[in-house]
């Protein structure tokens, strides 16, 4: 099927490269001809697996770039719309940019067009694109107006595509819904999998996914739902771990316990820093603002995101816990990025602790796989830009742990524990199991676990005051 995707945002990229992985023709429009002419040239302007094989697969085949929004409205069957929407400073969020492409779109039908929301959008939205698109002349029977969620994941975003737990497909008729399900045939079908150069599946792959037909708005608040869902059980299993320290208990081993339940299940439930990203913050605030509108006060959403703002204060409670006075302190950070596996910075909460411990008059000394660049933009001169653990470790008061990156999971402990001046590492993310690395002579903080202190003690909450002896 011919497809125009309006936006090569996160979203709009991934999902333009992998319907033409699927064997569609894409025409990926953008207004921005610095972004264009990189893509032309071969760049990959995000850091996400598998990306840039699909990218060189099809690019300038099944896969062109273009700023001629009206032309690849007229040569396409399906306009997916993935543009930003930004929070407004009320936190609603701003659908400028959809309106734009809908009044654009409205004067290009040349035939049947399915208009379809990729973007996260608030309920309603599916309404104003056909108000706007009628508004602007064109016939009633001349489109539809769908709303198609997205939920993957950066890092993880081809895989995500590719491989969904479920496509939502929210058509208010069924002769739009055919388009969307004939766009999604080679996944629902099963031959997309059997094909050879397939992107490879991940654990737990739900081969076919299953196609959930809805009404447009149901689709856009399952969308909202989501994610607000996701950050709230992340929010639950932080307030539990805050309960886990106060008493002693081991919050991992509570999560195993609840999460075992297949009810609940045990995905989303690692506690750490807070949630960060450009989706989770922004979606809340916009899902609240909707509700609002609607006149709900959807206060369970308040509390999710104070319990967020709550993990970040208590991190830093506990670094001042491990050293005492901050001022003048260094400190090794491991990860910028808002989670692991992505450059992304946007919302980091690594990045507003490193900001938070600037200010309290630490040196910082930071490591991050892909996000230094991003980082340095917003963090400036002040920060130590390093280029791996090790040399982050050296002569730090301690090392903190901010992102879940796999390689910090995989660190020579006993080359971080040399480069140290003093062995505490206090880890966000739960990445390192509490005694084995008090068996290791460190002094070991994480999130909700009883800290690991070793035989003789590296001054655990007096500051440190001298060296111990390595091994
Ligand atoms: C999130 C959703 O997971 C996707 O389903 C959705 O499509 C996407 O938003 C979106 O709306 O576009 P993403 O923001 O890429 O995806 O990141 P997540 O993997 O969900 O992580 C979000 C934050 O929660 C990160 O800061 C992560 O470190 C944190 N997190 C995640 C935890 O603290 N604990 C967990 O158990 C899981």
């Amino acid at each position: 099927m011919h497809i125009a995707v309006v936006g090569s945002g996160y979203v709009g990229l991934v999902a333009g490269a992998c319907f033409a992985d699927l064997g569609h023709q894409v025409i990926l429009v953008d207004n921005d001809q610095v972004k264009l002419a990189a893509l032309k040239a071969g760049d990959v302007p995000i850091h996400e697996k598998f990306l840039p094989e699909l990218l060189k697969r099809h690019r300038e085949r099944n896969l062109t770039f273009s700023d001629n929004l009206n032309q690849a409205v007229r040569a396409s069957k399906a306009i997916f719309i993935a543009v930003g929407t930004p929070p407004t400073e009320q936190g609603e969020a701003d659908l400028s940019y959809v309106e734009s492409v809908a009044r654009s779109v409205s004067g290009a039908i040349n035939g049947y067009k399915v208009v379809v929301e990729k973007s996260t959008v608030p309920v309603y939205t599916s309404d104003w694109v056909r108000k706007i698109i009628l508004r602007n002349a064109a016939a009633p029977d001349s489109f539809d107006v769908a709303s198609n969620p997205e939920f993957l994941r950066e890092g993880t975003a081809v895989t995500d595509f590719l491989y969904p737990d479920r496509i939502v497909v929210g058509a208010d008729s069924e002769r739009c819904a055919t388009v969307l399900r004939e766009i999604y045939a080679p996944m629902t079908d099963g031959s997309y999998y059997q094909r050879k150069d397939a992107i490879p599946a991940p654990d737990r792959a739900q081969i076919p996914p299953p196609l959930i037909v809805t009404s447009a708005k149901s689709a856009e608040l399952i969308k909202h739902a989501s994610n607000a869902f996701l950050a709230m059980k992340i929010s639950f299993i932080n307030a539990v771990a805050s309960i886990c320290e106060s008493v002693g208990a081991n919050v991992q081993q509570v999560c195993q316990g609840i999460g075992t339940d297949s009810r609940i299940g045990p995905r989303f439930l690692n506690p750490g820093i807070g949630y960060g990203g450009s989706c989770f913050p922004k979606d809340l605030m916009a899902f609240r603002a909707v509700a609002r509108e609607c006149g709900y006060e959807f206060r369970l959403l308040d509390e999710v995101m104070r319990i967020n703002e709550d993990q970040r204060q208590r991190f830093l409670r506990k670094v001042r816990t491990a050293l005492w006075t901050l001022r003048g302190k260094r400190l090794g950070v491991l990860g910028l990025a808002f989670k692991g596996g992505t450059d992304d910075i946007r919302e980091s909460p690594a990045i507003l602790l490193v900001q938070s411990l600037l200010q309290e008059g630490c040196q910082i000394a930071a490591y991050d796989p892909a996000a230094t660049a991003r980082a340095r933009e917003v963090l400036g001169p002040s920060t130590e830009f390093v280029s791996d653990p090790y040399e982050a470790a050296r002569d730090s008061d301690a090392l903190l742990i901010l992102t879940e990156w796999e390689e910090f999971a995989a660190l020579d402990l006993d080359r971080i524990f040399k480069q140290l001046k003093y062995p505490i590492v206090i880890d966000g993310r739960n990445l390192y199991d509490p005694e084995a690395m008090a068996a290791r002579g460190f002094t070991y903080y994480s999130v909700g676990r009883p800290a690991g202190t070793p035989a003789v003690p590296a001054a655990a909450s007096t500051p440190p005051a001298r060296k111990l002896k390595k091994s």
